[in-house]
């Protein structure tokens, strides 16, 4: 163990992930030129302006201004802490990491690490119990019955947790961990006569994993109808149900691939949906979905298409999970699922091609599913309910942003309804007018624009001198020798502060004989700031050639500007000393001189 990882460790795991392969994992890049485009995962946008090069490993948006190294994105996209990012790409790559002591660099505590240690052992226990051994072989055959195939099994590490009393607590005991830690984590249960047992005993195991893929919980489903149907870990500091999705860590790559994800509501949906190709699926658990859970999705895609069953308790669900998702900013479609199924049962009647074009391909729009799903509120033979029902359906559809959207429904209720299109237009545009606010899907336009920083002309309204250092350092980043010119011809006398500390640390960086190499280098900056800026600058585009006369240049820019602050600073110490001395007459003059001096100075830039 150490308190450290090196420079070579870092450096080893960076290089073995290359950023557009791991940025990719989670959004769709096209190559234009020599970067890589996409829309940015940190900010609501419809145009791209998300870009990556391979060539120097950084990524950077033009409109939120995030960027960074590979390390960085990581830790911006999940949320990690430096170690655990490292870890995840160390993991994705296959580099060993040394493990690190203490709490300093995870943010787990010694206890919650336990924890997790027991519960990989125990999913990993189970799971082999289920797969080759008589004590699981009941399990085992339950999950065929249900047309689970191996490699499923495998994949969602499903186990079974055999019936003896002791079993797992005698397994942990032997692994070293503490009974009090494994009761607090639900894996056994304490009894009254303070003796413990497998909480899950007797029961089919499917392991709930955090988003970096590790077990954190499991949920436990009897092979007889014993109540309840699944038992599940309790809630804890590490398994929160409102804030975790099931199947998440798996599915995140083909959600990013597809911009879609797929809600279901229980374990075996998404499984069974995966082994019928659809793996972009993830559950709440049974659990209504939350804020949080759907953040986490907005985050990742734009559609979600919730897959619930089809029948009362599912609409209700389908409803309320939709309206949570359309809050958080997501495009809602719904499942076309019918005759009160669930996914898993209607895959195992019509396979899982039928349930690829059908159900998941065929999805309704949320108004369509809105539409069908208000009947049930209604006797529509009654005209009064008839009235009513329509009324709703135009309050809804007076809400749309879309007016080709509007017309379509406007127009299936007229002929459903035999109602004229008129009326039906006036009756909505009054609910329209009293609304005044925009449309439901409209928080997410508006977002987009004010998140974007202006990207046209940007460079323009920058004084020449912050040009010239920006250059120059763009420059510097991509070639020693050209930074050893700077650093002889004008030394840290950058005007900006930023541009001062980045030259320093780029010198020193060169002087430990490093290659050029914007991503290692970022990885040397410990400021954010920092770390951001120059990835920008990077970003810049600068020609292969330079000529020592554009360098010359940006070195006179920086120096006269250098000159004048200096200038200005001398004249405005004088003018102080004038005043401190009494004489107004001369303080003034020499105000006046600043004044001349700056708006000189504004025109020639
Ligand atoms: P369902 O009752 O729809 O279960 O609950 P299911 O997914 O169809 O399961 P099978 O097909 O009968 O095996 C949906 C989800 O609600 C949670 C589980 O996460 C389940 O997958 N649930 C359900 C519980 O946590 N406890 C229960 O007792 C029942
Ligand atoms: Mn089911």
């Amino acid at each position: 163990m150490t308190n450290q990882i090196s420079e070579e460790i870092i450096e080893q795991v960076r290089t073995s992930n290359d950023i557009v392969d791991v940025i990719g994992e989670y959004i769709q890049l096209k190559k234009q030129g020599r970067n890589y485009f996409g829309l940015c995962p940190f900010h609501g946008e419809k145009t791209a302006s998300f870009s990556v090069t391979q060539e120097k490993q950084i990524f950077h948006c033009f409109g939120c201004g995030k960027g960074g190294n590979v390390v960085t994105f990581v830790m911006e996209v999940e949320g990690y802490t430096f170690y655990e990012a490292l870890q995840f790409l160390a993991d994705r790559s296959g580099t060993e990491l040394p493990e690190i002591v203490g709490q300093k660099q995870s943010s787990v505590s010694p206890e919650n690490q336990q924890i997790l240690s027991a519960s990989e052992w125990v999913a990993k226990l189970y799971h082999h119990l289920l797969r080759f051994t008589k004590d699981g072989k009941k399990g085992y055959q339950y999950l065929k019955e249900r047309g689970i195939a191996d490699e499923t099994i495998d994949v969602f590490q499903l186990g079974f947790a055999p019936e003896a009393k002791e079993f797992t607590a005698s397994f942990l005991d032997k692994k070293g961990f503490h009974q009090q830690t494994l009761v607090k984590s639900g894996l056994l249960t304490q009894h009254e006569d303070n003796g413990v047992s497998d909480r899950f005993r007797g029961r089919v195991i499917f392991p709930i994993r955090n988003h970096l893929g590790k077990p954190i919980a499991f949920g436990g489903r009897t092979l007889t109808d014993q109540e309840p149907k699944y038992l599940n870990s309790p809630e804890s500091e590490l398994f929160q149900k409102g804030r975790i999705l099931y199947n998440f860590d798996l599915a995140k790559k083909h959600i990013r691939k597809q911009n879609e994800a797929v809600l279901f509501e229980g374990y075996m949906d998404v499984i069974s949906a995966y082994q019928a190709g659809v793996k972009n699926g993830v559950a709440s658990l049974g659990t209504s979905l939350t804020d949080t859970q759907a953040r986490l999705l907005k985050r990742y895609v734009d559609t979600v298409i919730v897959c619930y069953d089809a029948d009362d308790a599912g609409n209700d669900a389908t409803y309320k999970a939709a309206g949570i998702l359309q809050k958080a900013g997501c495009d809602v479609k719904i499942a076309n699922l019918r005759d009160k199924m669930d996914p898993d049962s209607f895959i195992m009647k019509f396979g899982g091609e039928a349930f690829q074009d059908e159900v998941i391909k065929s999805s309704l729009t949320f108004t369509s599913f809105y539409m069908r799903y208000l009947k049930k509120d209604f006797n529509l033979m009654l005209e009064g309910d008839r009235i009513q029902y329509i009324e709703k359906v135009l309050e809804h559809l007076a809400m749309l942003e879309s007016s080709v959207e509007r017309e379509y429904y406007l127009k299936e209720l007229s002929s459903e309804y035999d109602i004229s299109m008129e009326s039906l237009i006036q009756q909505m545009q009054s609910h329209r007018n009293r609304r005044k606010i925009g449309p439901v899907k409209d928080n997410k336009r508006t977002s987009s624009h004010t998140n974007r920083a202006p990207e046209v002309g940007q460079k323009k309204l920058l004084p020449a001198f912050h040009n010239a250092e920006r250059q120059l350092i763009a420059y510097m980043l991509q070639d020693p020798s050209i930074t050893d010119k700077v650093q002889e011809e004008i030394g840290a006398s950058f005007n900006l502060e930023e541009h001062k500390i980045i030259a320093t640390h780029l010198y020193a960086f060169y002087e430990e004989n490093h290659e050029a190499d914007v991503s290692r280098f970022i990885e040397m900056l410990t400021d954010d700031r920092l770390k951001k800026l120059v990835t920008e600058i990077a970003m810049l585009s600068v020609h292969d050639e330079i000529s020592d006369h554009e360098i010359n240049d940006y070195i006179r820019i920086i120096r006269a500007e250098h000159h004048n602050k200096e200038n200005i600073q001398s004249l405005k110490e004088e003018q102080k000393l004038a005043e401190q001395q009494n004489n107004p007459i001369k303080a003034a003059e020499i105000a006046m001189q600043i004044i001349e001096y700056q708006k000189q100075w504004k025109n020639i830039n």
